[in-house]
């Protein structure tokens, strides 16, 4: 293995996008400039040609795009009809926008805990969250599944409950777009999903951007009403409250050029994530992807060791050049601007062990072996220390 000490590598990023560019940076520039060209900056030909594109990719029989991955979990909720006395159950541990559209439109959120070795929805919890809402008088209508860091949640046990409690499911791919839950790709799985390609998601465009994917012929009208104002046939006819959420022209062609290495990219992120698994799993506790399942690995999150002083670890990865981050320091339910709302069972308690102990590395598909090596060698000095 490199010695911390003596190899001098370029500076490490969190993630690479200029290494991505190195790459296809003049088909890109040229995608860009040919927008610019024919002008047709809002729902441009490049739009229908990515959305046709992602339901090729992953086989949705219809693909949505829209602004960002908030308001594609918005526009759901919408065409879902979330309301008042309404109870929707997510995961604790998860980015704020899942629970935040929920709240949008007078619904409750129902914060439920997560499995500690795959970070994502706990069954159990799920089901205590269900009694949570009946017992508070409300209607538990639907679910929202978090892929977390790249990785299908237990969808086999979550549909399940779902279909039993006669609730919706909304799963909120946003990190995992391109990951296969036994043999269904994720955009195929629960009655719709949404994903975003903010810049540093595995699919990222060059600003904000989003997608629903979904089966529903009437659903899919509805959501391209929703997504203009809720305009109906005639244009100044508006049917119903809409929103202003159209993905920019721009942001497709940006996307049309990613998504052509987008399944090489997937497969580089999975070597690379093998990579860390060796070099690291004897030392933290590396992450578990159940049989028949794989990920993007939009992040890569070790556990520390127990009695491991986070902060001290990562100033010292810092200092040594190795950018790290937490995802989630702190779950919604403890967070100020939700931390009135119910939660199931008798607490989260593996939400806030796991907030307390995750650390993501550096991950992209560019990310070289002596690069590692280099990261795994400063880690282990660290966690010696
Ligand atoms: C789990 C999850 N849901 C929703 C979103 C919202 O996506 P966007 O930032 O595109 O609005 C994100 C973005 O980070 C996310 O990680």
């Amino acid at each position: 293995m490199a010695d911390v000490a003596t190899v001098s590598v370029e500076p490490i990023e969190f993630v690479d996008l200029g290494a991505q560019r190195r790459r296809i940076g003049a088909r890109m520039d040229e995608a860009i400039r040919r927008v610019v060209d024919h002008g047709r900056f809002i729902l441009g030909p490049e739009v229908a040609k990515l959305e046709h594109q992602l339901a090729e990719f992953c086989g949705a029989k219809h693909v949505l795009s829209c602004a960002n991955g908030t308001d594609a979990l918005g526009l759901a909720l919408m065409a879902l009809g979330a309301g008042p006395g309404q109870a929707i159950l997510v995961p604790s541990f998860t980015f704020a926008a899942t629970a935040e559209v929920v709240a949008w439109f007078g619904a409750t959120p129902i914060f439920v805990d997560v499995l500690a070795d795959t970070f994502n929805m706990a069954p159990g919890s799920f089901e205590a969250g269900i009694a949570t809402a009946r017992r508070l008088g409300l209607t538990p209508a639907g679910v929202i599944p978090v892929d977390l860091f790249g990785l299908p949640a237990d969808y086999h046990e979550i549909l399940a409950v779902a279909e039993a409690n006669r609730m919706w499911v909304l799963c909120d791919a946003a990190q995992s777009f391109g990951a296969v839950y036994k043999g269904s790709k994720v955009g195929t799985i629960g009655d719709l999903t949404t994903t975003s390609f903010f810049p540093a998601k595995p699919l990222g465009c060059y600003g904000d951007g989003g997608a629903v994917f979904l089966d529903d012929d009437e659903m899919m009208a509805v959501l391209k009403s929703l997504r203009v104002h809720g305009q109906g046939s005639d244009k100044y006819d508006n049917v119903r409250v809409g929103m202003n959420a159209r993905l920019d022209t721009m942001q497709a062609a940006v996307l049309l050029e990613k998504l052509a290495i987008f399944a090489d990219e997937i497969a580089a992120r999975d070597r690379i994530a093998g990579r860390y698994d060796a070099l690291l799993g004897d030392v933290v506790s590396v992450p578990e992807v159940p049989e028949g399942l794989t990920s993007v690995w939009a992040q890569y999150t070790i556990r520390l060791p127990a009695g491991c002083d986070r902060d001290a670890l990562a100033a010292r990865l810092k200092s040594a050049g190795i950018p790290t981050a937490v995802y989630y320091p702190k779950p919604l339910h403890i967070q100020t601007a939700y931390r009135d709302y119910p939660r199931a069972g008798n607490g989260l308690p593996v939400s806030e062990q796991l907030s307390a102990e995750v650390l993501s590395l550096p991950m992209h598909p560019y990310l070289d072996e002596a690069t590692q090596e280099h990261i795994a060698a400063a880690l282990r000095a660290a966690l010696r220390r």
